[in-house]
């Protein structure tokens, strides 16, 4: 497959021809960029009340539109007509540490390299990867439950959620390199958020930039390695994957789709699986549902969690829905329009950034009645009846929707399972965890958490 650029080229529209667009570019150069950092989903709230569910701003250097509600993320993601570029949106965060990653590929190239992964998710390897995952999560919750007490939930979570990909995505035997690969891969997570964009010395960007260099030299050095001796890990997997006539992905590939997928994994998980603990430590009625639920298993307390059991979990899923709603790990998408579109009666032109905004439609009032209460009844199959398919979009839709929702879903609860089965969760009275919401949510002091043996 050959690595090159899309066949299309932009020119961003001149400002006058987004003047008839409503809406507030901001400062000078910066924009909008700084009150969207410090307030996320206030400013767009503040933004649609003003403005309605299309407007004008000015972020990361450039005009750009922002199209709100489950009609704007029906035909941005969706995007029936492929108009919208997902290379000339994220290119722009993600470009210089992940690129060619899947996100980033667009239209048939896109196709065809989505079809040749998702043999690494289908049934029979997803089954190995929750052998894996089962024993890392059983391990951990039975070190939470041998010190209980006060906990920063965060933290040991995203240690948790690396030390998982550890085994499940690299494989159980990766040995002594894994804490070396592990800093390499952090780095480079750290710094696709990084504020400043160049890889000047001694910024995040540089260090992310020398992670990848280190992933780089690892994954070269391993792909001939994995291809003779197979495994069931997700690395091993990629490197006997194979398009559709038959060639093996380029070792380049490999790579940058390795690269993306650990980084598509990491923050997302680390963050969903903090907040569903969050919420339901605040919610001891549903936490007790839910174990309830996991006891009704009657799987014994040291053994494996099977693939079948995790359908048999269908409030844990509710549950985890609904703070992937309250919080969806990805709160906003970039796009490029590549022709000319209308929306909400507004003619926009081609080479338009436009953003759809997950965070907001999953606040929306009218379809959230109380929006930022924990249901998880909203995520009943009658609840659901008559809801706008984009209304929920944690996953995105279309051709670019998460191609590890089941991994996500799978890990979810299996850490679910094992977590409720051994230990209860609660706040300290009065406490209520400080989210920063973007780029990727995350509890600003850690989330303190009291854990308890059950
Ligand atoms: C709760 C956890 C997760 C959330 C909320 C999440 C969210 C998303 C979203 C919103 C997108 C689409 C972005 C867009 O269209 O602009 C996406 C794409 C993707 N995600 Fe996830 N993700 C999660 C976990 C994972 C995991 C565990 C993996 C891998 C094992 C993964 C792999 C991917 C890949 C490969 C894509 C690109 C798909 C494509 O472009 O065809 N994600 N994810």
């Amino acid at each position: 497959m050959s690595v090159a650029s899309p066949a299309y080229s932009f020119t961003p529209p001149k400002r006058n021809s987004l003047k008839h667009i409503p809406g507030d570019e901001g400062w000078p150069l910066i924009g909008k960029t700084l009150e969207v950092l410090a307030d996320p989903k206030g400013h767009v709230e503040r933004n649609s009340a003003k403005y309605g569910l299309v407007y004008r701003s000015h972020l990361f250097g450039e005009t750009s539109l922002v199209l709100l509600g489950p009609d704007a993320n029906e035909l941005v993601l969706f995007d029936q007509a492929r108009q919208f570029s997902s290379t000339l949106g994220w290119g722009r965060i993600l470009g210089l540490l992940f690129p060619r990653g899947l996100m980033l590929l667009d239209f048939d190239e896109h196709r065809l390299h989505r079809r040749a992964l998702s043999v690494a998710f289908k049934s029979e390897p997803m089954k190995s990867y929750l052998t894996e995952l089962d024993k890392g999560i059983a391990g951990r919750v039975a070190q939470w439950k041998a010190q209980p007490g006060p906990m920063l939930l965060y933290p040991a979570m995203k240690q948790l959620t690396l030390d998982l990909a550890a085994t499940s995505f690299l494989g159980a035997d990766i040995g002594p390199e894994v804490d070396d690969i592990t800093r390499a891969f952090v780095d480079m997570v750290a710094a696709s958020v990084a504020v400043i964009r160049r890889p000047i010395p001694g910024t995040q960007m540089a260090r992310g930039v020398n992670g990848r260099k280190r992933i780089i030299a690892y994954f070269s050095e391993q792909i001939p390695i994995r291809r003779e001796k197979g495994g069931e890990d997700l690395f091993s997997q990629l490197c006997q994957a194979t398009h559709e006539n038959g060639a093996l992905l380029s070792t380049q590939d490999i790579i940058d789709h390795m690269s993306f997928l650990m980084m598509a994994a990491h923050d997302t998980l680390t963050s969903s699986l903090t907040s569903f603990v969050g919420e339901l430590a605040a919610d001891p009625e549903w936490q007790q549902k839910l174990r309830d639920e996991v006891t009704q298993l009657g799987i014994a307390a040291d053994a494996p969690t099977s693939f079948v059991k995790l359908d048999a979990m269908p409030l844990s899923e509710m549950a985890f829905k609904e703070a992937l709603r309250l919080k969806p790990p990805v709160p906003s998408m970039p796009r490029r329009a590549i022709r000319d579109f209308t929306f909400k009666g507004y003619a926009i032109p081609a080479g338009t950034m436009v953003g759809v905004n997950p965070l907001f439609t999953h606040h929306m009032p009218d379809i959230w009645p109380e929006p930022e209460e924990f249901d998880p009844a909203r995520f009943t199959e009658e609840a659901q009846r008559n809801r706008h398919r984009f209304a929920w979009v944690p996953f995105g839709g279309g051709a670019h929707m998460c191609l590890g929702l089941h991994f996500a879903y799978m890990q979810a609860k299996c850490f679910a399972r094992h977590f409720l089965q051994n230990l209860s969760v609660s706040l300290e009275p009065g406490y209520t965890p400080d989210w920063q919401m973007w780029p990727i949510p995350k509890p600003r002091d850690g989330l303190r958490v009291i854990l308890k043996p059950v």
